[in-house]
């Protein structure tokens, strides 16, 4: 099938557009003029053996808020499905920067979407985050639990779904489905792929990596007095593989069916086990046998005890489910660390 890949650039959309690739399918990625750096591409490309920019996988170079900049790339492409990455993603920003967060969130999937639909595409899968559930999630929180995003960005994903769910309304020949992430963590097996945060990682596992890796003496864990087994939170880590594994699966699931048939179908991507921040620390030292130094420092504010998806939804439906471990998401994070200090810096773009 051809796929048009919007933020195919970013952490999870390269390991998808990789995995994509490995399976047989032409990708056509979207990505940002100023956000992104190629580097993810090339190396995705040389891990599938094929050549950047080649019929196998193209790259355009838009802002998902200006259709015009990308509409005839994506008709002349043809995509069967899509899959809409592109966005922006930390919770703390969107406080700060909310306007931003609707332009490119809500209105850019809104333009993406539109697109797709005069391109005839059948089936358009959408990145959203577990975000939002909000506080009060049950757990494990299932894909009917009420929404109660508490940011702006909680509010720009949530406000994306009910965009694509009007879209469908309007067009039943697209299909949607809305794929609610995790906690995203770990890296390509071969070391070449990777999460690659700008300045200081907000996330724990980038910065977990960072300090084994001795570029910080210490972690910061943020509160030691929760009720959960050890008092730190707990979260559903989900290796990145298993991600984009999801979405191929997926969108095969939906190209198989009639846009009408497949609807829009709402679907949490998790492990569907719990696991704590000390858990995760003591995961990466046995397994890397690196120390992890860290200080139990004060709660950070909005974050909650407890995560965790209920994953029989996609399973029962798709047939996927997660298949690595926590042992897997630390050993292929340490081999991108290790290769990578620098994240994708080292090269020369
Ligand atoms: C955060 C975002 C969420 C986003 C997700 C993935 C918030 C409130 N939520 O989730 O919307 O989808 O990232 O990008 O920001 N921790 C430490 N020390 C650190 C960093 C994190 O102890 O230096 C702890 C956190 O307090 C949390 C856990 O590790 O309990 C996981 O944190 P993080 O990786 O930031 O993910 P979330 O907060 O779950």
């Amino acid at each position: 099938m051809r796929v048009l890949v919007t933020g195919g650039a970013g952490f999870l959309g390269s390991h998808t557009v990789s995995v994509l690739l490995d399976a047989g399918h032409d990708v056509l990625v979207l990505d940002s003029p100023v956000s992104s750096t190629i580097v993810p591409l090339e190396r995705v490309a040389e891990l599938a053996g094929v050549t950047f920019g080649g019929p196998r996988l193209r790259f355009h170079r838009a802002d998902v808020r200006e259709p015009v900049s990308y509409r005839e790339a994506v008709l002349e492409f043809g995509p069967d499905a899509v899959v809409h990455f592109a966005g922006l993603k930390s919770p703390t920003e969107s406080l700060a920067d909310p306007a931003s967060y609707y332009m490119v969130n809500v209105a850019g999937t809104a333009a993406v979407a539109q697109v797709a639909n005069a391109a005839g595409v059948r089936a358009f899968l959408f990145s959203s985050s577990a975000t939002v559930y909000g506080d009060e999630a049950p757990v494990p929180v299932g894909e009917d639990a009420a929404v109660a995003p508490v940011t702006p960005y909680g509010h720009s994903k949530l406000m994306a779904e009910q965009v694509l769910r009007d879209m469908h309304e309007a067009e039943r020949r697209m299909g949607v489905a809305v794929l609610r992430y995790f906690n995203p963590v770990g890296a390509h097996p071969s070391g070449r792929l990777g999460e690659d945060p700008q300045g200081v990682p907000a996330n724990l596992m980038p910065f977990v990596a960072r300090v084994a890796g001795g570029r910080y003496e210490k972690l910061n864990v943020f509160g030691a007095d929760f009720a959960t087994r050890d008092g730190s939170a707990v979260r559903d880590f989900i290796h990145v593989m298993d991600l984009a594994e999801a979405h191929v699966a997926t969108l095969e699931w939906m190209v198989a069916r009639p846009g009408e048939e497949v609807g829009v179908r709402v679907w949490n991507i998790g492990r569907g086990e719990g696991v704590t921040v000390f858990e995760m620390i003591q995961a990466f030292e046995r397994v890397t046998g690196r120390p992890v130094p860290f200080q139990v420092v004060e709660r950070r504010p909005g974050d909650i005890a407890a995560s965790c998806a209920s994953v029989d939804a996609i399973a029962e439906t798709v047939g996927w489910r997660a298949c690595r471990d926590t042992d897997a998401m630390v050993r292929d994070l340490w081999a991108w660390q290790q290769a990578n200090p620098s994240g994708y810096a080292g090269d020369s773009h």
